[in-house]
């Protein structure tokens, strides 16, 4: 809760955007970045960690509660703690006019905001096995069609994209406004797909170890394998049809 007794962000993160910011001796894309984080604070002055959309064990045996709980309640929960922290010293930073620490931020800011993003992004594109199945017509089918032949081709070549990042990232299915097609990326550590690539989001696959250790030891393609089983066509659709 934001009060007057409280830090609050979003106030003077509008107000400092909008003087300080604009400073000609901070790189444009630098400038737009910190304008983007602090005026993109939700009210109550701080991001906070979403709720599940179903429980824990919801997504078992693909994915087991104790993977689920550790992975939203300690993982993501950092990545929500962190950049908060980043955008308290952003909006401190801003507000100094100090852009020397204002640019030093900017690797915790895309880090932790991308790893809030990317997992938020990731619980909705997920459910219960079997309850939504891939759809046999509409715009989803007719775009993976039209890209991949079918979403079986699409599954083969994302899974062996996902199984072959190097270390910890993720795999997304995104949509190119330009081209009006689905593409198939990568990214490394937590960088978001949009501000990275310019792909629009529509489904993300976690293959950092924490999200698949538990319940697979080191064997990144049984977990990529088996997550198919798991996907909210529905939400990779509505996603799909509001980027269009
Ligand atoms: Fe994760």
């Amino acid at each position: 809760m934001t009060t007057a007794a409280t830090k609050s962000i979003i106030a003077p993160a509008l107000r400092a955007a909008s003087v300080h910011v604009r400073s000609s001796v901070l790189p444009a894309s630098i400038s737009k970045s910190c304008a983007a984080h602090l005026s993109s604070v939700p009210p109550g002055g701080k991001a906070t960690l979403p709720d599940l959309p179903y429980d824990y064990a919801a997504l078992s045996p693909v994915i087991s509660a104790e993977t689920m709980e550790l992975h939203h309640t300690k993982h993501h929960n950092a990545y929500v703690t962190n950049l908060n922290i980043a955008l308290e010293k952003l909006d401190s930073a801003v507000s100094a006019g100090d852009v020397s620490s204002i640019i030093g931020l900017q690797g915790a800011l895309k880090f932790n905001g991308g790893g809030h993003l990317n997992h938020a992004l990731f619980w909705e594109n997920l459910c219960a096995k079997g309850s939504v199945a891939f759809p046999t017509s509409g715009p989803l089918k007719d775009c993976i069609a039209a890209r991949f032949g079918d979403v079986d081709n699409m599954k083969k070549e994302m899974s062996a994209l996902c199984v072959g990042v190097q270390g910890s990232g993720w795999g997304w299915l995104g949509y190119d406004a330009k081209t009006g097609r689905i593409e198939i990326r990568t990214c490394p550590n937590q960088d978001p797909l949009e501000a990275t690539t310019g792909l629009v989001p529509l489904l993300g696959i976690d293959v950092w170890e924490h999200a698949y250790y538990v319940d697979y030891r080191n064997v990144r393609p049984n977990y990529v394998n088996a997550i198919w089983d798991v996907i909210n066509w529905t939400k990779v659709e509505e996603r799909l049809v509001a980027a269009k």
